[in-house]
């Protein structure tokens, strides 16, 4: 029996999740709590949404708060997601900062910050890897670091342990990627399992972004995709200040397809590279 949410218990729940995640609820998505939240109720015998409210304050049951928040998150997510961003990363960006690594040692880093179930992150991992098969003297495989952060402990899980299944395999090696999935994965039983050299590429940590980016240092691209769309105007406009401050100078910010910084922030510029739009702080060089 799917218990239902009272439209008293709704806000202080809808308030509770905010506050763990910035994820905003509408008021019209009471039953986007019950679909997800049913299941919890059941697993702690909760005959009410009050009840399991209260027990999600007292904090007395360990694991709690982490099982609420891997609940609300949506970790949808494909391979090569929206291909054209990827097609610039690979023929404009790459051989750009190829060319910068050809002077002083510097290194690259990337941050993908809702990176989900790795996908995002792993799929520049694997372009990395090909444009240096084709320009065997770049330095840029031992030059780069990404970092894939999350605040889903159940994300986190497939993606460090770079094994996906059936479906999410079935979902975004098109053209012109198709030939990377027998590249760079071998299919096991149930499991397809992506190579070692492309997983030590990344390193994935559990990170809420309601939280100080200072710990995660400065980066050249950040790819905050599909995720702002969840947040209230408020914490975006805190978001994208904050992620101005963590940008190299001439680096880059990709968003999801319908996203914009420009609403809520007047640091960045746009640009068009390929067929995709980059932001970049306004005074870059
Ligand atoms: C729809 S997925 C997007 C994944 C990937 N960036 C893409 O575009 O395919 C959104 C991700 O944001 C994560 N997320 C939501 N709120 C977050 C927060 N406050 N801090 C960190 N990650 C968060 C979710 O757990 C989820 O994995």
């Amino acid at each position: 029996m799917t218990i239902k949410i009272t439209s008293s218990d709704f806000p202080r729940l809808k308030g509770y999740i905010e506050k763990q995640c910035g994820i905003a609820l509408r008021d019209s998505q009471q039953y986007l709590l019950e679909s997800r939240l049913n299941k919890l109720l059941a697993q702690h015998q909760c005959s009410s949404f009050a009840e399991f409210y209260q027990l999600a304050m007292d904090g007395r049951v360990p694991g709690l708060n982490e099982k609420i928040v891997n609940a609300m998150t949506t970790n949808e997510t494909l391979w090569f997601r929206d291909t054209h961003p990827w097609q610039s990363f690979q023929d404009v960006l790459l051989p750009e900062w190829d060319a910068q690594l050809k002077g002083p040692a510097v290194r690259k880093r990337i941050w993908s910050a809702a990176a989900s179930m790795g996908q995002e992150a792993y799929s520049m991992s694997m372009l990395i890897d090909t444009y240096c098969r084709m320009h065997p003297a770049s330095a840029l495989s031992r030059n780069v670091e990404i970092v894939g952060t999350d605040i889903s402990t159940s994300a986190l899980y497939v993606a460090i342990s770079g094994n996906y299944d059936a479906i999410a395999m079935s979902r975004g090696f098109g053209e012109p990627w198709t030939s990377y999935k027998n590249r760079y994965f071998t299919a096991k039983q149930k499991v397809w399992e992506l190579s070692e050299d492309i997983r030590k590429m990344v390193s994935f940590r559990h990170f809420n972004l309601q939280q100080s980016f200072e710990s995660l240092g400065k980066f050249d691209l950040i790819c905050l995709r599909n995720v702002i769309i969840y947040f209230s105007d408020e914490f975006k406009k805190d978001l994208f200040d904050r992620m101005a401050n963590s940008l190299n100078p001439s680096g880059y910010l990709l968003l999801g397809a319908s996203e914009t910084p420009i609403r809520y922030t007047s640091r960045f510029k746009s640009m068009r590279i390929g067929q995709s739009t980059f932001y970049q702080l306004k005074d870059a060089p």
